[in-house]
C-alpha cells in the first residue's frame, strides 16, 4: 500500500538528498507498509534470508517460541478495559481513551504530553524514522545482530548502513563508541535495548555518551521493546533532558498486544514533527479503541508487570540450564524474553529438527549463522522445549 507523499515532505526529501525515485519507496514504507518492510523478501532488501526463516511459520498448534510474542493475553484488568470499550466501537473516540493514554504515559515516564506520540506499533514510527533522519548522504549505524528493520529500511532505500558487532568485552552491550567510529557523520544510531536477539542491554551511560558525542544534525533510535523484561532504567531520561532522542515502545511484548496494535514514541517535538511530515497526524490520531483502552490500563500495572518478568526468567532460567546440560552455549547476559544458542551447526538445521517435535524457535542472523534466538515461552513451553531438544539429540 502507498500513499502519496504531501509537497512539503516531498521537497524536505529532495533538500537532504533523496531523489524523486524515492518517494515510492519512502511512501510504500508508511502506514500499514511499515509493517510489512520487516518482510520486504530478501533479494529486493540486499539481506540473505536462509530458508525455514520465512515469518508467520507458527501454526496453532505448534509451541510458539519464535517471534518475541508474550506467551499469554494482556493483564486481565487490561483485557477488561479493552472489553468494556467493544460495545461502544460505533463511535471514533467514545471517552477521550487516546488522552489517557497520554496521561499515563506522562505520569509513569515523567515527560510532558507534547513529547509522547502514539502509534498502531512500533515498527511505523522505526522505519520512519530512518526516512527522517537518514538520506543518501548521512547513513545509518545499527548493532549487528540487532532487530532488523531499521537496518532493511535503510537497503530499501539505498542509503548507507553500518553495522558494528555487539561488544563481548562488555555484555554484548551495544558498543556506541564503535557506532560513532564507524560512521561519524551518520543521520541516525539506532540501539535495541534490551536488544533482539541478544537479549542484552546496553548502559543509560553508553547511550549517553552516544547523544553527546554524536554528530550534530543526528538523532539517536532507542528501540526499548522490551524494556519491561528488564527492569532497567529508560532513555525516556534523555528525552527529558531535551537530547536527540527518539525513544521506542511498544505494547507487543509485555504488555501482550501483538495482534492489538499499540506503540509509543517519546521525543521532543520538533523531532515529531520531522517524522510526521509524510502523511499528516492520523495515523498517530485514529487509533483502535480497544488497544488504546487495554494500553492505558496496563501501563499502571506495575505489580503484574514484575510478577509476569518474573515468570519469564524462572522459564528463561530453566530453560537455558537444560540447553547447557546439553553441552550448548548460550549466549549470556540476557535480560529479556529471548536469548540465542549455538548450535555449532546451521541454525536453519535445527529449526527444522525442532519443527518437526512441534516447537516454533526463532531465526538466525547472517553474523551469527549458528545461533538461533529462542523466545522465552511459559513454563509449560519452555520443558516441552528441552523435551524436544532432549529427542532431538538422542
Ligand atoms: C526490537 C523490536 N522493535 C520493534 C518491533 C515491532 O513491534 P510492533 O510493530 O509490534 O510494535 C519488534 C517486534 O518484534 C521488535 O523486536
Amino acid at each position: 500500500m502507498s500513499i502519496p507523499l504531501p509537497e512539503n515532505a516531498k521537497q524536505d526529501l529532495l533538500a537532504r538528498g533523496y531523489s524523486r525515485r524515492h518517494f515510492g519507496r519512502i511512501s510504500s514504507l508508511l502506514g500499514m507498509g511499515a509493517a510489512l518492510s520487516q518482510f520486504v523478501p530478501a533479494a529486493q532488501a540486499g539481506t540473505t534470508k536462509a530458508p525455514g526463516d520465512a515469518p508467520f511459520v507458527g501454526h496453532p498448534n505448534m509451541v510458539r517460541i519464535g517471534s518475541n510474542e508474550c506467551w499469554t493475553g494482556p493483564f486481565p484488568s487490561a483485557i477488561a478495559a479493552g472489553q468494556a470499550m467493544v460495545p461502544h466501537g460505533n463511535r471514533y473516540e467514545p471517552d477521550h481513551l487516546r488522552a489517557t493514554l497520554l496521561q499515563n504515559v506522562s505520569l509513569v515516564d515523567n515527560l510532558p504530553l507534547d513529547h509522547i506520540l502514539p502509534w498502531p506499533g512500533s515498527s511505523d514510527p522505526l522505519s520512519r524514522s530512518v526516512v527522517s533522519f537518514c538520506s543518501p548522504t548521512r547513513g545509518l549505524v545499527t548493532a549487528n545482530p540487532t532487530y532488523e528493520t531499521a537496518w532493511r529500511t535503510a537497503e530499501w532505500l539505498k542509503i548507507k548502513l553500518s553495522r558494528v558487532p555487539l561488544s563481548a568485552h562488555n555484555n554484548y552491550a551495544t558498543d556506541v563508541r564503535a557506532m560513532l567510529a564507524a560512521d561519524p557523520n551518520a543521520g541516525a544510531y539506532y540501539i535495541c535495548s534490551p536488544n533482539n536477539p541478544t537479549g542484552t542491554v546496553t548502559p543509560l551511560e553508553d547511550i549517553a555518551w552516544l547523544a553527546d558525542n554524536k554528530p550534530a544534525g543526528s538523532v539517536l533510535i532507542i528501540d526499548e521493546a522490551y524494556i519491561h523484561f528488564a527492569g532497567t532504567p529508560s532513555a525516556a531520561a534523555l528525552v527529558k533532558q531535551g537530547k536527540d532522542v527518539v525513544v521506542l515502545r511498544t505494547f507487543s511484548k509485555m504488555f501482550a498486544m501483538a495482534g492489538l496494535r499499540l506503540g509509543l514514541t517519546l521525543a521532543r517535538p520538533d523531532l515529531h514533527e520531522r517524522m510526521m511530515r509524510y502523511d499528516g497526524p492520523n495515523i498517530t490520531t485514529m487509533l483502535n479503541i480497544v488497544a488504546l483502552a487495554c494500553g492505558a490500563e496496563s501501563l499502571t500495572q506495575s505489580v503484574a508487570i514484575s510478577q509476569r518478568r518474573n515468570e519469564m526468567i524462572a522459564a528463561r532460567t530453566l530453560a537455558i540450564k537444560h540447553i547447557e546440560k546439553r553441552g550448548f552455549r548460550v549466549l549470556p547476559h540476557s535480560q529479556a524474553n529471548m536469548f540465542l544458542v549455538d548450535w555449532k551447526k546451521p541454525a536453519p538445521q535445527m529449526k527444522e529438527a525442532f519443527a518437526k517435535q512441534n516447537i516454533e524457535i526463532g531465526r538466525h542472523w547472517d553474523i551469527w549463522p549458528t545461533m538461533s534466538r529462542i523466545t522465552v515461552g511459559s513454563m509449560s513451553d519452555m520443558q516441552a522445549f528441552c523435551q524436544a531438544l532432549d529427542h532431538i539429540m538422542a
